[in-house]
């Protein structure tokens, strides 16, 4: 089996002091139960499978790897179904004349989208020129009006932010700023439910979790869920692009740091320069280290995925599903690391499979040029 993969970085975080208060006081616990309890009552809703990488686990010695398997969720394809489309729900408070307003890479504009579609409310969504044509007709098959504007996600969110004011549009953003923190803050709760599944899921106490991160909500919403559902607290890894390291900079800075993207990584939704304000609460002390990877596992992985590599069931995982696994494995190469983070026969780690083949194409086309590096 190609197990070669290798990280570009990793770093410890040395002011790592993991409190539950804390990140309770952030996302509280009425408000993670709040979230459990609405989406779980939706039409359709299926907690998404945890399914066992028992032949990577073999293969790299390793107790249990249990892969969280969003691709599932609700038919969107990725876990941001959670985050968008509750945050609507919430927002919206059974108004019927709201429209709702969004800046998005792909997936969390398509859970706005469908969480507007889902209330019969009115959905307009602003795409950078990097989303795919495919994305964006996603979008508009849930009934959205998608804007595309020039330039990257910051300037499609700049772009949002300025005619949703002039409109009087409610904008569904999954990133926090200044006097902005409640909407990010119910797609953090949102993602949390992710992890209250898991502990229905399996009786083993998880060891490690690799989370991936762009702006940082998919990771501290994980976060919150584990100071709140679990018992042991396991370490945390955040994983990301190279090139969009925005959390590694951070912790490693012990302040904020935004970094300019030279070069957009494949992993698209995880292509970001800013961590977001409320998830910094949480990740700042509570994230173990931070690993990056760079663009060259990302299809030899999905093609893995979907070739029963790592478990007895084929598993279509997109782009970003992929760096958690490379993360594990690279750690696994590199004894030092791998004798730091105490992985060893007993581990019993976590990684989370954010996404699906949300965009077909680009997934089609990784899974045929990683078939040929397998
Ligand atoms: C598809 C997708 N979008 C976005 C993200 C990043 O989430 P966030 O921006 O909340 O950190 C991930 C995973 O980290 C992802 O898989």
């Amino acid at each position: 089996m190609f197990l070669n993969q290798k990280f570009s970085k990793f770093i410890t975080n040395f002011n790592y002091n993991f409190e539950r208060k804390k990140i309770l006081k952030v996302l509280s616990n009425e408000f993670l139960e709040k979230s459990f309890n609405t989406i779980s009552n939706w039409k359709n809703y299926n907690p998404t499978p945890l399914t066992n990488l028992n032949k990577l686990s073999k293969n790299l010695n390793l107790k249990n790897i249990f892969y969280k398997d969003e691709s599932k969720r609700f038919g969107l394809k990725s876990f941001k179904a959670l985050g968008g489309a509750y945050a609507v729900e919430i927002i919206s408070n059974n108004k019927k004349d709201m429209i709702v307003s969004t800046a998005t890479a792909g997936n969390h504009g398509k859970s706005v989208a469908w969480g507007a579609k889902r209330l019969g409310l009115k959905c307009k969504i602003f795409i950078s020129e990097f989303v795919s044509e495919n994305r964006a007709n996603e979008m508009k098959n849930l009934g959205a009006e998608v804007i595309r504007i020039e330039g990257n996600y910051e300037k499609s969110l700049e772009e949002c932010k300025k005619i949703s004011k002039n409109n009087n549009w409610e904008i569904i953003q999954d990133v926090a700023w200044p006097g902005y923190e409640l909407v990010p803050k119910l797609t953090m709760a949102g993602y949390s439910i992710m992890v209250k599944e898991i502990t229905k899921q399996t009786d083993k106490y998880i060891t490690h979790v690799f989370l991936q991160a762009g702006v940082g909500g998919m990771a501290a919403g994980f976060i919150a869920g584990i100071a709140k559902y679990f018992e042991y607290i396991p370490k945390i890894i955040i994983v990301e692009p190279e090139n969009a390291n925005c959390v590694m900079k951070s912790i490693e800075n012990g302040s904020l740091k935004n970094i300019k993207i030279e070069k957009q990584s494949i992993m698209g939704g995880m292509s970001c320069g800013e961590v977001s304000l409320v998830p910094w609460q949480i990740l700042k002390d509570s994230v173990s280290s931070c690993v990056s990877v760079s663009d060259e596992f990302v299809s030899q992985t999905i093609a893995m995925l979907a070739g029963k590599y790592f478990s007895e069931e084929k598993i279509i995982g997109g782009e970003c599903s992929t760096p958690g696994i490379t993360s594990l494995i690279s750690c696994c190469n590199n004894e030092d690391i791998k004798n730091q983070l105490e992985i060893n026969q007993s581990s019993n780690i976590l990684l989370i499979g954010c996404e699906g083949d949300a965009d077909k194409d680009l997934y089609q086309k990784l899974l045929d040029s990683g078939k040929k590096l397998i």
